[in-house]
């Protein structure tokens, strides 16, 4: 395959309104983010996604957009993003945009229009229906629960909202909608950036009147145009957020014969803990068998026909020292054994604000506390339904988005040291023992583990190239897998758990080499290890 930049990049995925606040206003904003890219050069990282910064009346938190090429003024203003751009170039990190395109807000000027007259010249901007028997045209359901068609009493027609109902769907079949999107996008591609996460991208071919959503007929066609339009010829990473994708899929996005996208985000891995069939707040167990099957077969399928891209956590998912580590008396450990398990395979990586910090999921008592939309939604759902207070808070400490959104905790000062202000939503109160100050200090730090993972992705082609070979499939405790480029052979073994286990290795090596370990004093004797709880090596073998 063709070799590119971003092959070799990893990302750092910033959530503006938490990550570092620099006016006392209680909110994170753009000038926060400048004054923290020294800190984000000293990880190593290459690229910053940034959630969204546009004008929002922020129902979802940005993920609403009534101006796509304006900034919310809580985060800065438009100056305050050119300044951040070429900061970032200078210190050769590129910023990934949020592309917002499924939806808008409802404040935005074309729903605003859209809504004023059947024959409004943005009405079809949209997707209205006409009711059924006085009622919503059919059963599609919002992600933040309930229908997902808003009555709209001026013209007496239903719209659609696969999100909140300030989250209009824009009608992708309309061509001056997909002109005026690549237009904006590439007002933004002059600024100089270094592309796109797409969210939900895979939700604009749907064909609402036939219960199709994800993956619709001709999402690939969009994609295709967009591509000539807007990315064609700059050099981009485009990544897509893509729920429904599998191998097969992600290879229509991403192989760079057919010119979409760079690589997408899949969620396969994500739903391990759910029971199948109901919703992310229905958890059951991870079982690591699953992990391995999974994650390794979208390694090796995507093999020289598309990317993978590589992530625990993101702004919509819980921490995952919390989700599938220990918190408590392991945390710095089975952090540590996260970053390296994800950092060894092949694609590329993205960190979430904090994961290098090793921050954990949290727990208000009171629902009042909780901000996102998709959680208070889901809470009156539930309680209508008959479920109690204490059931669903349990699903909401679980998998509630809110764990990913207190703010960054950059020191032990008040408020973590985000702001001088009130928080937006409160900080986790365990700041005075997690936080940025404390791991730069410390050299054994999650944040240095990060940093050396980064470093050694960067000087080791095996890593970013190699073949991938999972080991020891049916051992339920340990997931190790090797890479392999040109003869170099790199060996990853961590124990999943608390408990001590063996690993053997039995390929030909004369001997082996450590990398990096979450341990002072691993062994390198692979053909038979004893692996301490959450011990997580990264091997050179000869
Ligand atoms: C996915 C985003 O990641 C999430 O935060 C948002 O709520 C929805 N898309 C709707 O934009």
């Amino acid at each position: 395959m063709e070799r590119q930049w971003w092959h070799s990049s990893v990302v750092y995925q910033i959530y503006p309104r938490s990550f570092n606040d620099s006016n006392g206003d209680g909110i994170g904003d753009i000038n926060g983010i400048r004054e923290k890219l020294d800190y984000l050069k000293e990880l190593g990282i290459d690229v910053i996604w940034l959630s969204p910064v546009y004008k929002s009346p922020n129902d979802d938190n940005g993920y609403d957009i009534s101006d796509y090429c304006d900034i919310m003024d809580e985060f800065g203003t438009m100056e305050d993003m050119d300044n951040l751009l070429k900061e970032a170039n200078e210190r050769g990190i590129k910023i990934l945009m949020d592309l917002v395109v499924n939806h808008t807000s409802d404040e935005h000027k074309w729903f605003i229009e859209a809504k004023k007259s059947k024959d409004n010249e943005y009405r079809d901007y949209y997707i209205w229906r006409d009711p059924v028997d006085g009622h919503e045209p059919n059963d599609l359901g919002s992600t933040f629960s309930g229908s997902a068609w808003q009555y709209d009493e001026t013209t007496g027609q239903y719209y659609l909202h696969l999100f909140s109902k300030k989250q209009p769907d824009l009608n992708w079949e309309n061509e001056n909608v997909r002109s005026e999107v690549y237009k904006m996008m590439n007002f933004w591609v002059d600024k100089g950036i270094g592309g796109f996460r797409m969210d939900v991208i895979d939700l604009i071919g749907k064909v609402p009147d036939e219960m199709i959503t994800g993956n619709g007929p001709k999402l690939h066609e969009y994609l295709q145009e967009m591509n000539k339009a807007a990315l064609e010829g700059n050099d981009l990473l485009t990544v897509g957020e893509t729920w429904g994708a599998t191998p097969e899929v992600a290879k229509l996005y991403s192989n760079p014969e057919r010119k979409e996208l760079s690589m997408v985000f899949q969620f396969e891995h994500i739903g391990l803990d759910q029971i199948e069939g109901k919703e992310k707040w229905d958890l059951k167990e991870l079982e690591l068998l699953d992990l391995k099957k999974v994650l390794s077969k979208w390694q090796t399928e995507l093999e020289g026909q598309g990317w993978n891209s590589l992530f625990w956590n993101n702004h919509d998912l819980p921490r995952i020292v919390s989700r599938w580590g220990n918190d408590k008396e392991y945390r710095v450990l089975s952090a540590k054994m996260f970053a390296t398990l994800l950092h060894g395979m092949k694609g590329t990586p993205y960190i979430y604000q904090g994961e290098e910090l090793g921050m954990t999921n949290v727990k208000f008592e009171d629902i009042n506390e909780y901000n996102d939309i998709e959680s208070l939604n889901m809470y009156k759902d539930r309680l209508s339904k008959g479920y109690t207070h204490d059931e669903i808070m349990e699903s909401i400490y679980a998998k509630g988005r809110d764990n990913a959104r207190t703010p960054m905790q950059w020191d032990s000062t008040e408020n973590a040291g985000f702001t001088t202000g009130t928080p937006w939503i409160a900080v986790n109160k365990n700041y005075n023992e997690i936080n940025a100050k404390q791991c730069l200090q410390d050299e054994n730090s999650i944040f240095h583990h990060y940093r050396k993972l980064i470093d050694i992705r960067k000087n080791n082609d095996t890593i970013i190239y190699g073949d991938y070979s999972l080991l020891c499939p049916e051992d339920k405790n340990i997931f190790a897998y090797t890479r392999e480029l040109n003869g170099d052979k790199i060996l990853v073994v961590c124990n999943f758990y608390d408990k001590e286990v063996t690993f053997s290795f039995d390929g030909e090596f004369n001997h082996a080499d450590i990398l990096l370990s979450n341990y002072k004093d691993s062994s390198t004797l692979i053909e038979k290890l004893n692996l301490r709880p959450y011990e997580a090596i990264m091997f050179r073998i000869k």
